[in-house]
Parts: C-alpha cells; sequence; structure tokens
C-alpha cells in the first residue's frame, strides 16, 4: 500500500499506522470526527478513501497552518519558498520568538519551518537542527500540490468535540500516557476524563494509546488489540511500537484474528 503522506511532520504521526488503521474502520462509516488531528496522516488516507473527516485539534499554530494548507496550497508554498531562501539557526531562533505577532498567512509558513527544521520535529519547545535536514525545497512542492477536499482541520479542545459529536463515528489519537505531553507544550492531559467521556458515547470510536496497565484498565470494557510491533518508526523503521488499539464495536470480520491479534 502507497502510505498517503502529511505535508507537514509531527511528533506522534500515525503516517506508519494508516494500513492497519485502515482495516479497523467499518465499511459502513462514511463521516469521521478526529479528535486529535496533529498531521492528520490517517485523517488524509480516511479523506482520499472517499469518507468526509472532520479533524480538530487544540494547537493555534497547527490549526492556522492546516487552514491555509488546505484552503491556499499555493499562496501557502510560496510564503514557506520565501522563508526557506535564507534560512539558518539566526531565523529559525528569531522565527520561533515573533511566530504570535506574524500575520495568519506568514504564522502558517513559519509554523511549518520551524516543525520541518526542529529536533524530532518538536513543536512547540524544539531546538534547530542543524543544517534542517528536513527542510528542503523540494518538500514544499508537496505543501503547493497538496489537495484534499473532503477533510476540514479546526481549533477544539476534545471536550467541546466529544459533547458536539456525541453519535459520529470518531477516530481518536491522544498524548500518550506518561509519555510525550511536553512534545505538544501542555501541562497535563486528563486521561481519565477522556475515557469517562468515551463511556457515555453514542457512537463507535477507534483509539490508539500506548500499551500501560493504567490504561488498559480504564479501557477494560472494550476490545483492546496489542499492535504488537506491527509498526516501526525512526527513518529506518527500527524502533518498535508498543501501542494498544481499542474498539468499542466488534473489528471488521478478518481485521483482527480469534485471539484478539491484528491480523
Ligand atoms: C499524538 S498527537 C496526534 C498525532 C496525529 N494522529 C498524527 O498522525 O500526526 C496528539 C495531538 O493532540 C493534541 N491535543 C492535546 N491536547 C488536546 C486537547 N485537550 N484537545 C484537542 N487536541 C489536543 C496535540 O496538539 C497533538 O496534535
Amino acid at each position: 500500500m502507497i502510505l498517503p503522506y502529511s505535508p507537514i511532520m509531527w511528533v506522534g504521526s500515525k503516517a506508519r499506522a494508516v494500513p492497519t488503521l485502515t482495516t479497523l474502520v467499518p465499511h459502513d462509516v462514511t463521516h469521521v470526527v478526529s479528535g486529535f488531528a496533529g498531521g492528520c496522516s490517517f485523517e488524509i488516507a480516511m479523506a482520499l478513501a472517499g469518507l468526509t473527516v472532520q479533524a480538530y485539534d487544540i494547537n493555534p499554530y497547527l490549526v492556522n497552518y492546516w487552514l491555509f494548507q488546505l484552503s491556499e496550497p499555493v499562496i501557502l508554498a510560496d510564503r514557506i519558498e520565501l522563508v526557506h531562501r535564507e534560512f539558518e539557526r539566526a531565523c529559525y531562533q528569531r522565527l520561533d520568538r515573533i511566530l504570535p505577532s506574524l500575520t495568519p498567512l506568514n504564522r502558517a509558513a513559519a509554523f511549518y519551518a520551524l516543525v520541518r527544521s526542529a529536533f524530532y520535529n518538536i513543536f512547540p519547545g524544539g531546538t534547530y537542527a542543524k543544517g534542517h535536514p528536513n527542510f528542503k525545497e523540494r518538500r514544499i512542492d508537496r505543501v503547493r500540490d497538496f489537495r484534499c477536499p473532503r477533510l476540514s482541520v479546526s481549533m477544539q479542545d476534545f471536550r467541546v468535540t466529544l459533547s458536539i459529536h456525541p453519535q459520529d463515528f470518531l477516530w481518536l489519537d491522544p498524548v500518550y500516557f506518561k509519555k510525550d505531553r511536553r512534545l505538544y507544550g501542555i501541562k497535563e492531559f486528563p486521561h481519565e476524563e477522556l475515557a469517562a467521556l468515551l463511556r457515555g458515547h453514542k457512537g463507535r470510536f477507534l483509539l490508539t494509546y500506548n500499551d500501560h496497565p493504567y490504561i488498559r484498565s480504564l479501557y477494560r470494557d472494550y476490545h483492546i488489540i496489542p499492535v504488537d510491533g506491527k509498526w516501526r518508526y525512526s527513518a529506518g523503521g527500527t524502533k518498535v511500537s508498543d501501542e494498544i488499539i481499542i474498539l468499542n464495536y466488534d473489528p471488521p470480520k478478518g481485521s483482527v484474528t480469534v485471539d484478539g491479534r491484528l491480523a
């Protein structure tokens, strides 16, 4: 399977999980709500497959970037090219400092440059990766050529998202437990509150998490499918995932073995 790409690199990207996750979406689903958009890898895959995807995230810089990426890709790419021309460490530091005061278009272009040129794509709070190997001119063409008309991204806390979408099919990739909350510039993520809201959700949900006894106990009433190293991260695919997939519905036929593992 050719993986659909996201123009932006984002910590916690599910790009390598797309083939597996795709098998777990029931065939009758036509509309998906995503509570934690990030780089939107799976969202893009679903939207390009014909589903409508309404995605939300709490990060205002990320959402501002998506607004331009989805509605004005050529104008955004042109602006990123201007940023790229003289880009080096001092420029990274300056943009990082003045980001909030920029116009929305310049903020979207600067955000793209900052994320692409930071170590491990960490934003906010990242540091410049020497030579910015992931911020290359040819990548900007992906921004320019990207089209995904069935995807929308808006800024919203997941609590609001769940309250206004009580019956929809939810795809949720939250901040993992005791792991990466500082990577997204947030103080604390309310894992119990998410679990409580999902207990009251009337539609179906597909959730990913790190495999931790606390998370398993929060979601013990649902299907918990171990990923068993099926997803590999890092450039060479050397880092094996320790994640679980949680469903409040029976997995589609053929997606999971009789002993509850990914087929
Ligand atoms: C693990 S990342 C999602 C990664 C995404 N699936 C991808 O492929 O790139 C978690 C996301 O949750 C967002 N987030 C954190 N707290 C949130 C909240 N209270 N409501 C909505 N989004 C939140 C972060 O900004 C981050 O983008």
